[in-house]
């Protein structure tokens, strides 16, 4: 193909992350800058993962588009979709002015097609997955250099926990100091092949749209909510420390209680928030109640909790315990509505995974 009519097109899937210490609060809504550093594991592609491919060309009239899940989003007067865009194409640009030989691909139209395999928006971190892929589809089709620590900047910009997912295993987001955000970047903390024993299942209790989305609630929680300074300004640095030497001595039971009291730290302050958030039901309290149980029995922490904005529940184990995770499951299934068709089908182990390129 030659002239206008080409089209450039690079394609990719992002894997979704689930914190175990949370990103709750903004200090800087604009740019998107954190009240506290969080960690999370990213899990593998083979269950949860958006694809997305971005494709530019001389015959695409503008403006930018992206079809999410079928449908046409608005992204024109989305301010954080727009900044992912224009940092990405201001990188394309440098390259372009060091190398006159290179297509002019910063100044053509982009189309971004995007679809989710799980459910979109119900606190399964589809912002994280999707933003991360959709920063990943464009640095590649740009070529871009960037390291995964430089994309996790303008993918934080997207989606706050979208900047966790551009790496694999254990990755912290560093709140950074600086009021530009240039140190507000994810890390790796370890690596899959550091403790490859680990396992996550994940519990669809609900496919639904959360009422109030993460964005307006922890705006709700910053404004009005007397418990959260403490966890920003004291409580989150410790866990972090704790929980960072658990991951790095494999200490399972540490890891598990900080990952559990952090859950209900973060679901705390959205209750303490004006007008409370709810983000838990019936089902995800019997979750929490079947993993205490499961946990008393054993006699040690053999399983971990975790609730993200929304009902779903995220079970961390150890391989070796699959058996009493799973039955924690097990138990809880006939309280899930139509659990026997869809939602059974969802639960699923997660190993770990990284961000691949398709
Ligand atoms: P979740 O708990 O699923 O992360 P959020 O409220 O944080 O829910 O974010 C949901 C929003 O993230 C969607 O309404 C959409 O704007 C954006 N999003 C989700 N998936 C994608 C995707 N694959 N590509 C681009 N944006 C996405
Ligand atoms: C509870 O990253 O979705 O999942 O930055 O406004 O897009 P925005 O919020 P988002 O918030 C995630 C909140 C959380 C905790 C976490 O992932 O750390
Ligand atoms: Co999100």
């Amino acid at each position: 193909m030659s002239g206008s009519s080409q089209i450039y097109r690079s394609s990719t899937t992002a894997p979704v992350n689930i914190a175990v210490i949370k990103y709750w609060g903004k200090r800087d809504t604009a740019l998107n800058l954190p009240t506290n550093s969080s960690l999370s594991l990213t899990l593998s592609q083979k269950s949860l993962r958006a694809h997305t491919t971005a494709s530019c060309s001389e015959s695409f009239t503008s403006p930018d588009s992206l079809i999410l899940n079928g449908e046409k989003e608005d992204i024109q007067s989305s301010k954080r979709t727009q900044a992912c865009l224009k940092n990405l194409r201001s990188l394309r640009e440098k390259l372009e002015a060091k190398d006159g030989s290179l297509p002019k691909l910063s100044k053509l139209t982009l189309r971004l097609v995007s679809a989710n395999n799980f459910p979109t928006a119900a606190g399964l971190a589809s912002s994280a997955a999707g933003f991360a892929a959709l920063v990943r589809a464009i640095a590649d089709l740009y070529e871009l250099p960037q390291s995964p620590e430089e994309l996790s900047i303008i993918a934080r910009q997207g989606s706050g926990s979208a900047c966790r997912s551009l790496m694999g295993g254990f990755v912290a987001w560093r709140a950074g100091t600086k009021e530009d955000g240039s140190d507000s970047l994810a890390e790796e903390v370890a690596p899959v092949s550091h403790w490859p024993e680990m396992r996550a299942l994940v519990l669809v209790v609900s496919a639904e749209k959360k009422g109030v989305s993460s964005t307006a609630g922890m705006q709700t929680t910053v404004e009005t909510s007397t418990l959260a300074r403490a966890r920003f300004s004291e409580i989150v640095p410790r866990r972090m420390k704790e929980i960072e030497k658990a991951i790095h001595e494999k200490d399972f039971e540490t890891f598990a209680r900080i990952t559990m009291q952090d859950s209900n730290s973060f679901h705390a302050i959205c209750l303490d928030s004006w007008p409370p958030i709810h983000y838990m039901n019936d089902v995800s309290r019997a979750a929490m109640n079947a993993v205490e149980t499961a946990n008393r029995k054993a006699g040690k922490l053999i399983c971990a909790y975790t609730f993200d904005a929304g009902p779903n529940a995220v079970i961390y184990y150890l391989e070796e315990h699959t058996h009493q995770a799973a039955g924690v499951f097990k138990s809880i299934l006939p309280r899930i509505p139509g659990w026997e068709g869809e939602f059974g089908e969802m639960i699923r182990p997660n190993e770990f995974g990284s961000l691949e390129q398709k």
